[in-house]
């Protein structure tokens, strides 16, 4: 015992040791270090990891001198195979006698002993190979008639009791319930923006220019010189030039013509993005420019118009 308590000693020391120094760490640490996880610091982690690790120590080296203790006496001092009415027995007859019962392991696992092994022999052999009549083990059936009951309870409660949504219905609902809250957000937007409140306003240029290049090149080019939609960089317009006219062009589109009204596609920020973005593309004259459709807008009779 006196070894133990001297191990137990150094032990605790070291532990302390450990902690003194993780403490002085800490105190120089920066108070700014970002928290990791659980709401610690690395250091806290390291000392908590230091003390479990520690105490596993401690147990093994606990357990290990308990072990070494029972060797250590067994060797000085066996004790001897017996009854209890203290008749001596050789190693065979002792253990017969305190046969062990099999483990919970064992039996979920159905293992039988070895020494069963002459009862299952199945009565045929080919070529000297015998077979075995080893049973099904007990966890697998568990599992087999576990998937049996729950098959039975699932067909009930979503096919006979139709009490649970069943995948297709699960997926018709979240897709209802996605196009509740799409539409929300889009109202939300685009009463924030709509014809009569948008603005030229030159810090939207480069959002819309991301927003034209995802959606617009197609019809409009790259740098909206015209394909199948018309030019939108010449002073020919077929709706109007107008910063609320191009909105509005985008935002209800031309469907007829074949131009997309991206209102229900795109927030109302975003259409006054790219509103803007085509307003600063005027007189860029790309090349592969489309010709001219429509009239001439004139900016200036617009605005005394108005
Ligand atoms: C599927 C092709 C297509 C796409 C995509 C498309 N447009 Fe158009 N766009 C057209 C067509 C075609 C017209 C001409 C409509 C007409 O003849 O009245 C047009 C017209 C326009 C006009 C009016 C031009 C004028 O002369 O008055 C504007 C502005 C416009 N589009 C902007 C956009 C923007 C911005 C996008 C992207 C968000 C876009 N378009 C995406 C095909 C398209």
């Amino acid at each position: 015992m006196k070894k133990f308590s001297l191990l137990m000693m150094v032990l605790t020391a070291t532990v302390s040791v450990f902690a003194q120094e993780a403490a002085t760490v800490t105190e120089e640490a920066p108070a700014t270090i970002p928290n990791p996880s659980l709401g610690l610091s690395t250091t806290e982690l390291l000392i908590i990891t230091l003390l479990i690790f520690s105490i596993i120590l401690l147990f093994v080296a606990f357990t290990l001198y308990n072990s070494f203790k029972v060797i250590y006496q067994e060797r000085i001092n066996p004790t001897p195979f017996k009854t209890k009415e203290e008749k001596l027995l050789d190693y065979e007859e002792w253990q017969k006698l305190n046969k062990s019962k099999p483990s919970i392991w064992n039996k979920l696992l159905s293992l039988k002993p070895l020494s069963a092994e002459k009862d299952l022999e199945i009565p045929h052999s080919y070529d000297g190979i015998k077979e075995l009549n080893n049973p099904v083990p007990t966890w697998f059936n568990v599992l087999f008639y576990g998937t049996l009951i729950f098959a039975a309870g699932y067909m009930y409660y979503y096919h006979i009791g139709e009490h649970g949504e069943r995948q297709d219905d699960e997926y018709k609902t979240e897709m209802a319930k996605a196009d509740i809250a799409k539409q929300k957000s889009l109202s939300k937007s685009t009463s924030s923006i709509d014809e009569n409140t948008v603005k030229v306003d030159p810090s939207q240029i480069a959002v819309g220019k991301g927003v034209f290049d995802a959606n617009c090149v197609a019809c409009h080019g790259q740098n909206g010189e015209g394909l199948v939609g018309p030019n939108l960089t010449d002073e020919y317009t077929l709706h109007g030039g107008s910063v609320k006219d191009i909105f509005k062009v985008v935002k209800y589109g031309v469907p007829e013509k074949g131009m997309v009204a991206w209102e229900k596609n795109m927030s109302s920020a975003n259409i006054s993005a790219v509103t803007n973005y085509i307003l600063s593309l005027q007189g860029s004259k790309p090349a592969n420019a489309k010709a001219p459709q429509g009239e001439k807008y004139d900016a200036a009779a617009e605005t005394t118009a108005n």
